[in-house]
């Protein structure tokens, strides 16, 4: 059964929401057949190429209070950091050389960065490299704030929607927050012309293998440029300290369902998936991922940028990393590839 529903999945790029959760509920059976279709489909677009983000952590200053999140305004605990304009165009120009040809600038939701200042990073970002795409991720804005981001010379924007299903959503999430917003978030980046990225977190507090199989329906509605996943992973000073973190099983057999769903999509085998499984990142890969994002923040404040427990990869220096994950990546019989890394059929060069 599990067989039928994979080639006709990867035929048609869509099943019926039940179909999904069959598949889900019998993944110990059907990962090995779905991750060789999903690489086959990766393959057909993509090679065997994967690409590399630069990730610039710039603050960790936030001020909202998911449950889940170590950086939470709530968490007196959390040292905070900035970094100026001067040191995050220095980021980029250090990752320029190291081969990076996409810049991620991934921060909390931090007042401090108004318009205006992003909108100078941006542009000088955009101005020593013009063949660099700049990614932003720094959370939910107005239409306005998104349009001058944009016309400030932003390519990219990640902005994970965390769960499709608005009374999850809740419970991951204070009041302050809506799901509604962060639908109106997405659509207007959409409107914007931005490559957008959406994604949820695999095994959240709450999640159920239905939400996870309305999750597929909700990508294909919305058919982003990226979906980044990752297992949750439980932080010591929030309130799902005590909660189960998600598996890498899980976690690489729904990399193949979005791959079969979604097959020119931009896909991250994340730093989350390397947290819970040492070959994590290899596994997804194989899984039908086609996106690295290792870190370019200074090695000063990596270990501050912690959104969960464990995480790899904070004591290293970029060039470290980046030889390391070349190794790595050698074992699955893709390499890693300098350029922009856009979407099938949508390269600026
Ligand atoms: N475990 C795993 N992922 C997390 N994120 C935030 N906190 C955690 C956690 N505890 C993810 C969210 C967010 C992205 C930047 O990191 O999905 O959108
Ligand atoms: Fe960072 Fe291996 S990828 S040390």
């Amino acid at each position: 059964m599990y067989k039928e529903l994979l080639d006709r999945l990867s035929r048609e790029g869509i099943l019926a929401e039940r179909e999904y959760l069959y598949l889900i509920r019998h993944r110990d059976e059907a990962r090995g057949y779905a991750a060789k279709l999903a690489r086959k489909t990766c393959e057909d677009f993509y090679g065997k190429r994967v690409f590399i983000r630069g990730l610039i952590e710039f603050t960790n200053y936030c001020r909202n209070n998911c449950y889940y999140c170590g950086i939470r305004a709530g968490n007196a605990k959390c040292e905070r950091y900035r970094l100026t304009p001067d040191e995050i165009v220095a980021c980029a120009d250090s990752g320029y050389e190291l081969g990076f040809r996409t810049f991620v600038m991934q921060g909390g939701e931090d007042p401090y960065y108004t318009d205006e200042v992003l909108c100078g990073v941006i542009r000088r970002i955009k101005t020593n490299h013009p063949d660099c795409a700049v990614t932003l991720s720094v959370g939910e804005r107005s239409f306005e704030s998104y349009k001058l981001l944009r016309e400030a010379g932003a390519d990219r924007y990640l902005l994970r929607h965390e769960t499709a299903n608005k009374a999850h959503y809740e419970k991951l999430h204070p009041e302050s927050m809506s799901f509604d917003n962060r639908q109106r978030c997405i659509a207007d980046l959409k409107k914007l012309g931005y490559q957008v990225g959406v994604g949820f977190m695999v095994g959240s507090p709450g999640q159920t293998e239905e939400d996870l199989a309305h999750e597929m329906i909700y990508l294909k509605s919305v058919s982003p440029d990226m979906v980044g996943i990752g297992p949750f992973i439980p932080h010591r000073d929030t309130p799902f300290k005590d909660e189960a973190a998600g598996s890498a099983e899980l976690t690489t057999f729904l990399l193949s369902l979005i791959r079969l769903t979604l097959p020119d999509v931009l896909l991250p085998a994340t730093t989350a998936l390397g947290t819970v499984d040492p070959q994590g990142r290899e596994k997804g890969i194989l899984a039908g991922a086609n996106v690295l994002m290792p870190n370019l923040s200074p090695a000063g404040v990596r270990g501050k940028y912690l959104l969960y427990d464990n995480k790899i990869c904070t004591g290293d220096e970029a060039a470290a990393c980046i030889e390391c994950l070349k190794r790595r990546i050698k074992t699955t019989g893709c390499e890693i590839v300098s350029g922009r890394g856009d979407r099938a059929g949508k390269e600026i060069q």
